[in-house]
């Protein structure tokens, strides 16, 4: 068991959830683990607070950091699942690997999750849509601006009462011409935070432009479709799903998987493969490409209603939803209202 400090008074009553904002609310409790003369010290569970960093903390300089997004779920019994933790627990290790950060035991990430969510298990509403939303994330704090990897660091984990994540609305993309996400052995793949850090700039700027997303391209000739902002992408053409398979520039998405084998147990033809934005505008001048949407943990599953590549923008429209069919089974495993016949689900007890 991790030692726990308890919040003296939750603040929960003060919180509308009936209005969250997503990731702007937290939870009364967190998960702190340090890393000093070279091992990972005994984790604590404290009331949510602020940290004192000094300011020559590694991470605010060189941004040597990497987290994780995952979500827990209340069940009409009130019992609580997390959804496939032992694949987070093995990317946030990928992404430490990548970026010299030491490994975070598995034990300790565990235990962690389990005891902080049980503690903050109040703030998990039941009704789908709502959700506990799980950031684990770990940064350099050793105090020194030495451009080399910081010999301390530390490993949080947050969490955040959620809701669905769009509010609705057409969702509009514009395929990447200028920027670039990821580059061939690159951090493309880790959930590495100076990632997310570099495309706000061009997001921004599609945003003015009246797109929600940047669907990005290899960063050669900016000819392939790789991923959305925190999303995997899919195309549906000729009653087939396609997405771009895992590489260095990609992130290895859970809910691509997750969404890839319910696709195939429906007996749905996945192909993963490389797939260029002449082929999607071809298959919309044809007449067969019937969908594209994006999948992630904040969004599950989000159906893309329009692109927009060299000023022309394309519309789709969409009749009988395949994201949607999706949607509902991965949703319906993750509420523990249909069979997980995957045996992806984990209760907490
Ligand atoms: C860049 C990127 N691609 C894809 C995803 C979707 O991954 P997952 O389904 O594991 O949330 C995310 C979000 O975590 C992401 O940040």
């Amino acid at each position: 068991m991790i030692k726990v400090q308890q919040i003296p008074k939750s603040k929960i009553e003060s919180v509308d959830f009936d209005n969250l904002v997503f990731g702007k609310t937290f939870t009364d409790h967190m998960f702190i683990c340090h890393y000093k003369d070279s091992k990972w010290q005994k984790p604590e569970i404290k009331p949510y607070q602020p940290l004192t960093l000094d300011p020559s903390a590694s991470v605010l300089h060189y941004g040597q950091a990497v987290f994780e997004g995952m979500k827990a779920f209340k069940d009409h019994e009130e019992k609580i699942w997390l959804f496939r933790p032992d694949e987070n627990f093995r990317r946030i290790n990928r992404s430490a690997h990548r970026l010299q950060i030491p490994d975070f035991p598995e034990k300790y990430f565990f235990q962690g999750i389990k005891q902080l969510v049980k503690i903050d298990q109040a703030w998990i509403k039941q009704g789908e849509g709502n959700s506990l939303y799980i950031r684990p994330f770990v940064f350099a704090s050793q105090p020194t601006v030495q451009a080399s990897a910081s010999d301390e660091y530390i490993f949080m984990i947050i969490c955040a009462p959620v809701t669905t994540y769009y509010s609705g609305g057409d969702i509009n993309v514009l395929i990447a011409e200028e920027y670039s996400r990821a580059a061939n052995g690159g951090v493309g793949f880790a959930k590495a935070a100076g990632n997310y850090a570099a495309q706000f700039y061009p997001t921004s700027e599609a945003l003015k432009k009246g797109f929600q997303q940047i669907i990005w391209t290899d960063a050669n000739n900016h000819e392939y479709l790789e991923e959305a902002g925190t999303m995997n992408i899919f195309f549906k053409i000729n009653d087939s799903l396609i997405t771009a398979p895992t590489n260095d520039r990609i992130l290895d998405g859970v809910t691509r998987k997750s969404i890839i084998e319910i696709a195939k147990s429906n007996g749905i033809n996945v192909e993963e493969r490389p797939i260029k934005v002449s082929e999607i505008i071809e298959a919309h001048e044809n007449g067969s490409l019937q969908e594209i949407f994006g999948t992630g943990t904040a969004v599950v599953v989000l159906p893309i209603n329009s692109f927009s590549y060299r000023a022309k923008s394309y519309k789709i429209s969409i009749t009988n939803s395949l994201a949607i069919t999706l949607k509902k089974q991965l949703v319906g495993i993750q509420y523990n209202q249909l069979e997980d016949s995957f045996d992806w689900t984990v209760v907490i007890d």
